[in-house]
């Protein structure tokens, strides 16, 4: 049955840009409706994982499956499935914000073009800036306005690749509201994100990438189990995700 499938399953999952092996046998999988985290430090492979699950790269080995489609012989169907935002995601600078909403609701096949642009602008803020170019954003409008373009169509996987990264705290915390009501919703959302904060506050599972596997992924309560609390005043304060993830990748350095 469908919905007892997840909606990501990554098994043994290998890729290699020449001599550098990034990937190096990942597995994980992710429950429909929830929000996963993929952690990781700067080059670790998040954006890796992320081109081979939405099919813009192809694996070296290992299997994955998006929305019960499998990424290698079923790319067609997998691309129907998602959505996928941030690093790499391209926003039309010459088109005006709302302009690039249409576009991408035409190419999906919505109905009402023009209402659901107005509809997300509104919800991102971005009534004023909508009828302006592009080209003329700041930062944060870009990636207000390409998380937007993710959302129309309502797939029922969404990637966001640092979908938080550049935005001040206030736009960070609405972004922050969106994915929880699209989960809620009942999309799954598959998140990479530099903030450990933002994995603590919406992630129900987490897992860490690190040196070419997944070493350690769970819940946070689970995550938590990892290091003993630290004991301030008497009080026991449970670990932040900042802390398990330095701890957990300062124990595996060096290691091959
Ligand atoms: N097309 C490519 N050719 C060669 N090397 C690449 C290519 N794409 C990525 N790499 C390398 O692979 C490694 C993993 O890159 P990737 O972008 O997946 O990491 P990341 O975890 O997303 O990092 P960041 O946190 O900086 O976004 C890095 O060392 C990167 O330089
Ligand atoms: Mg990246």
């Amino acid at each position: 049955m469908q919905t007892t499938e997840p909606a990501i399953r990554v098994h043994g999952l290998r890729k290699a840009y020449q001599q550098l092996e990034v990937l190096k046998g990942v597995n994980f999988e992710v429950a429909r409706g929830s929000i996963f985290a993929l952690l990781g430090s700067n080059g670790a492979g998040k954006t890796t994982v992320v081109r081979i699950l939405s099919t813009l790269l192809k694996a070296d080995d290992g299997s994955a499956t998006v929305d019960g489609f499998d990424v290698r012989s079923q790319p067609a169907r997998v691309r129907e499935s998602v959505s996928l935002t941030g690093q790499f995601a391209a926003v039309d600078e010459i088109l005006t914000g709302r302009e690039n909403l249409i576009m991408i609701a035409e190419l999906r096949q919505v109905g009402s073009p023009g209402k659901v642009a107005d509809d997300l602008l509104d919800r991102f803020g971005l009534t004023d800036a909508g009828r302006r170019r592009v080209g003329t954003y700041s930062g944060g409008m870009r990636r207000r306005l390409d998380i937007a373009m993710s959302f129309i169509g309502d797939p029922p996987v969404i990637f966001l690749d640092e979908p938080t990264t550049g935005l001040d705290p206030e736009a960070r915390i609405e972004v922050w509201q969106m994915i929880q009501d699209l989960a809620d919703a009942g999309t799954t959302v598959f998140l990479t994100t530099q903030y450990l904060e933002e994995a603590e506050k919406l992630a129900d599972r987490i897992a860490i990438l690190h040196q070419g596997t997944i070493i350690v992924s769970g819940t946070l309560a689970e995550l938590r189990l990892l290091l003993p609390p630290a004991k301030a005043e008497y009080v026991e304060r449970q670990p932040t995700l900042e802390e398990i993830f330095l701890a957990v990748i300062g124990d595996k350095k060096g290691q091959r």
